[in-house]
């Protein structure tokens, strides 16, 4: 099965990864490699075909020197895509004239039979960290996003108990969510689970912070800290695990793949965890073939189509400083938003969407008295990479029924309003 792939060399494209996930699709496996890839390295990974990606044409003859290296000598069939598509040594009748073709080009032409689907690859993976970790220990942060859940369980599959999980409650989750983390890898799955509930360590360090880039520095460190010195309680391990995704590694030649990620990425990897090497079990994985192996693995349905949640969590959607109660309320207003919008199904429509606590109060009337209370914003979008997004236009009614339940059931909130406005300007966090 590990055989039979196609290699996509990058030569500036901004389609390498769109074709890698069609590819994908019709069962075939595919890497994104940068244009210049040592021709040795190629040959070693025998793939049956390339596609060169690339903006504009190249002839056979440039795309041999922009290479540095001569692709045709490793005898298989070589395809360039660009905005039109060319066909470079093909007979003509094979020439594929547009991606509806590819199709033909992987199972005609390069002779491809389709054996890859997630259920092979996961119990490949699984095999394969079997053999590797042996009876070694591994660590591994959960955080109860799709990543590291489903890393984590298809090591927990490989080796069992061998695994252990640290799962740091920083005070910053939605409602209910550590509970049902909790409950999903003990309970479910059976996983050394450690759950640190370090609530009050991260809101004494974030009391009176109101810079948002200063509040995302304190939780990622103090995330580190609390990781390690549970950590040293367990002592020396010999694998780390990364949820590391593959768009998070390809080297493009001009690409700028994992940017928004790399960009969030403000706590780093631990100094003080004693560990010698790093395991990336997802490092093939585009993100929605990490949720189809979730489903594999029997990871629940809820958990796996998760939407993106920021590191720093709530951290970042309470505007100025960060009181236990502030996050309280913000919990309490964000959990009837989604309960109110997966009521009417739109959850599956929408990319990202919460609530987010302003700073602003102001005057209301409760009871036939008068209040003076928060703000809650409300915000979803719509995006493929999170670069740019638009707003969603959501029914009045839901909008109607969502504002009434928040400021009838949560207290000190008097005032809801719709974010409308799509990034740019603004970005998809308030903060
Ligand atoms: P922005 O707000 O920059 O967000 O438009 C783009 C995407 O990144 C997520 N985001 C973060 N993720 N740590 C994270 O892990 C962060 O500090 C962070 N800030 C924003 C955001 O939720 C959206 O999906």
């Amino acid at each position: 099965m590990d055989k039979e792939s196609i290699i996509i060399l990058d030569l500036g494209g901004c389609n390498s990864q769109l074709i890698a996930r069609k590819i994908r699709q019709c069962n075939v496996f595919c890497e994104i490699l940068p244009y210049n890839t040592d021709i040795e390295k190629i040959r070693r990974k025998s793939p049956k075909g390339i596609i060169l990606t690339e903006k504009v044409e190249h002839t056979a003859d440039n795309i041999s020197s922009t290479c540095n290296h001569n692709i045709y000598e490793l005898g298989i069939p070589v395809i360039y895509i660009g905005e039109l598509i060319e066909h470079i040594n093909l007979s003509k009748e094979d020439s594929p004239k547009n991606i509806e073709n590819l199709k033909d080009f992987l199972y005609k032409t390069c002779g491809c039979v389709g054996s890859w689907n997630m259920t092979s690859y996961v119990d490949m993976s699984i095999r394969q960290l079997k053999e590797k970790i042996g009876d070694q220990k591994v660590l591994c942060a959960l955080s109860g996003g799709v990543d590291s859940s489903v890393a984590a369980v298809i090591i927990s599959k490989a080796i069992g108990k061998q695994l252990t999980c640290i799962f740091v409650d920083h005070g910053l989750l939605r409602k209910n969510e550590a509970d049902e983390v909790e409950e999903i890898f003990t309970n479910q799955f059976d996983v050394n689970l450690i759950r640190v509930n370090a609530q009050e360590r991260f809101y004494n360090k974030l009391a009176g912070v109101t810079d948002p880039e200063r509040k995302r520095k304190i939780i990622g460190e103090e995330f580190i800290r609390v990781f390690e010195e549970e950590a040293k309680k367990i002592g020396r391990v010999d694998y780390l695990v990364q949820g590391t995704i593959y768009p998070d590694i390809i080297e493009s030649g001009v690409g700028k793949s994992g940017l928004v990620k790399s960009h969030h990425n403000v706590g780093g990897l631990p100094d003080h965890v004693d560990f010698k090497e790093i395991i990336e079990p997802l490092r093939d994985l585009f993100k929605d073939e990490v949720r189809e192996a979730g489903l594999v693995l029997g990871i629940p349905k809820k958990l796996v189509n998760r939407q993106p949640f920021p590191g720093p969590g709530l951290g970042v959607r309470i505007i100025g400083d960060i009181t236990p109660e502030k996050v309280k309320i913000l919990q309490e207003a964000d959990y009837i938003y989604r309960d109110e919008i997966a009521k009417v199904g739109l959850d599956k429509h929408i990319s990202q969407y919460f609530a987010v606590l302003t700073n602003l109060k102001s005057v209301g009337v409760k009871n036939d008295k008068r209040t003076y209370d928060y703000t809650v914003a409300l915000r979803a979008v719509k995006t493929t990479d999170f670069m740019t997004a638009e707003y969603i236009e959501l029914p009045w009614d839901v909008l109607g029924k969502i504002s009434k339940r928040i400021v009838s059931e949560v207290e000190h909130v008097n005032r809801v309003c719709y974010d409308i406005t799509g990034k740019p300007p603004a970005t998809i966090e308030w903060e």
